[in-house]
């Protein structure tokens, strides 16, 4: 069973009338990646339509056709999404190659909807509605044998391709959904253990084979801490880290998975809005040394992550606060009112905006760079301030603030969007030295010669990333932050 679309095609099954060729162009744009709709390049291929192909070749002709080139677009390396023809899944040699070169994931419809899409078109299979229903039946069964996932949306669909499940009481299917049969060792949070700790140990069942506690917060992303754990662990190469709390467990326990015996498969938990919409998602793990914050890590996708909405009802408002600037950044990175929806759409949302930047620049080689809108600004009031002031979430509402201004006066857009900002976050001016946060702007790992680049936005769901703007033009943005 495939895990993720990493390093695999998107192969999208589904009755006819599903959706499959729309679904797949919208993948492969926001996944920026070749789409292969395996019917329109038979009919291409033949200058014939699907319907005179069956005539002339009858059934068992198409299916021939079918099966060489949909097998020929599953060998071939670069990962891409394939849309199959309804009855592809026929083939043998089709669901072989699915279950080594394709993440499957089965494109759902209901009979009612599907037979309403297609009656009265020429499709050969689609002219008898009691045989479509017969149809209908018999190939649920082989979809259901070669799919990862069942989807319906592109989130759906995002979602499935970076292992992400997003469902309320999703956390007392861990033990199922934690891929494998091997033993698992949960890593959380002290606090977190205390309030989901048993409903996690109890669903993971008799795989659990150790239980580990970090300490809240920072200190879990120390050294003396990820060397204690590494020490604890009893695992196996084929067990499974499971990390259950917000970014400072996830970060280092995932370190723990990707260095422990060079590296063991790991599940993450997010427990915070924070965790749900950004750190839990990516693969990024790391720990902090006494020189800086998130300085020795490794990139280390989890094999699966698993996002309960529903143990945000033990979060403090304070935590909250700090997960919805990232959830107002996300929604203008979109560009969509994401902030609007309830906490399961809103979650589900900005995870699977996430995923999709993340998958289409695992490593952060480029693209992923848009994540880091407003952040430039906000880690500079951080390294200039102490104790925790600005938080990470406060800095970020300014720097989402700075950034918006710096779009309006600089790429044209709308002033509504700052204003909006404001409305949303309510960021306070915070007191901190100026010198030291400007100085803090130049050690930014995204400034090059001395000029910062910026994140900025032509319009909502239109980020730019690597800007330079005169520096005069910067310091007047950060200052405005400053009381
Ligand atoms: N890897 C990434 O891509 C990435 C992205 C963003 C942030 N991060 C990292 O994430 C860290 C911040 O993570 P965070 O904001 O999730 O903070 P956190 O992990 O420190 O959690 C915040 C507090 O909330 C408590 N808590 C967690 N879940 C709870 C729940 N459901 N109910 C009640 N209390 C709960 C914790 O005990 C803790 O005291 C930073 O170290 C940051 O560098 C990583």
């Amino acid at each position: 069973m495939a895990l993720n679309a990493l390093d695999r095609h998107v192969a999208l099954v589904g009755f006819m009338g599903a959706g499959k060729s729309t679904l797949g162009r919208e993948l492969g744009e926001v996944l920026d990646r070749t789409v292969w709709d395996v019917d329109e390049m038979l009919e291409r291929a033949t200058k014939q339509s699907i319907p005179q192909i069956f005539e002339q070749e009858g059934e068992e002709g198409f299916r021939r056709r079918e099966v060489a080139t949909a097998d020929g677009l599953l060998g071939s390396d670069a990962p891409s999404v394939v849309s199959l023809g309804g009855g592809a899944v026929k083939s043998d040699r089709i669901r072989k190659r699915l279950g080594e070169r394709a993440l499957t994931l089965w494109v759902a419809v209901d009979v009612d909807t599907a037979w309403e899409r297609v009656k009265g078109s020429d499709r050969p299979l689609a002219q008898d509605e009691v045989a479509f229903r017969q149809l209908y039946d018999e190939r649920a069964a082989l979809y259901a044998e070669v799919a990862d996932a069942r989807v319906r949306t592109l989130e759906d669909a995002v979602l499935a391709a970076a292992g992400i499940v997003v469902e309320a009481g999703a956390l007392e299917r861990l033990g199922e959904l934690v891929p494998g049969s091997g033993r698992v060792a949960l890593v959380a949070d002290r606090h977190v253990a205390g309030i989901w700790g048993a409903v996690a140990q109890t669903a993971l069942g008799n795989r659990l084979a150790s239980v580990h506690e970090l300490p809240p917060g920072e200190e879990a992303k120390s050294v003396a801490s990820y060397q204690r754990l590494l020490e604890d662990l009893r695992l196996e190469r084929g067990d499974t880290l499971v990390a259950l709390g917000g970014g400072c467990t996830t970060d280092p326990a995932g370190f723990a998975a990707a260095t422990y015996m060079r590296g063991i498969a790991w599940v993450s938990v997010p427990t915070t809005l924070v965790g749900q919409v950004d750190a839990g998602i990516g693969g990024k793990t790391g720990i902090n040394l006494a020189s800086g914050k998130n300085l020795v890590g490794a990139f280390h996708w989890p094999a699966r992550v698993v996002v309960d909405p529903a143990l945000l009802q033990s979060l403090p408002e304070q935590q909250r606060r700090e997960g919805m600037a990232e959830v107002v950044k996300t929604g203008l990175l979109a560009g969509q009112p994401i902030w609007e929806r309830d906490d399961e759409r809103l979650v589900r949302a900005c995870a699977a905006y996430k995923a999709r930047v993340c998958l289409r620049d695992p490593r952060d080689k480029g693209q992923r760079n848009v994540l880091n809108l407003g952040h430039t600004f906000a880690h500079a009031l951080e390294a200039a301030g102490a104790y925790g002031k600005p938080s990470h979430g406060e800095a970020v509402a300014l720097g989402l603030l700075a950034a918006t201004r710096l779009s309006v006066e600089h790429l044209g857009l709308d002033a509504s969007v700052p204003a909006q900002v404001e409305t949303l976050l309510a960021p306070q001016l915070v007191a901190v030295d100026r010198e030291r946060a400007w100085a803090a702007i130049a050690r930014d790992k995204k400034t090059e010669g001395g000029v910062p680049r910026l994140v900025l936005l032509d319009a909502p769901g239109s980020p730019r990333y690597g800007v330079e703007l005169p520096s005069d033009a910067v310091r007047a943005a950060l200052d405005s932050l400053i009381s």
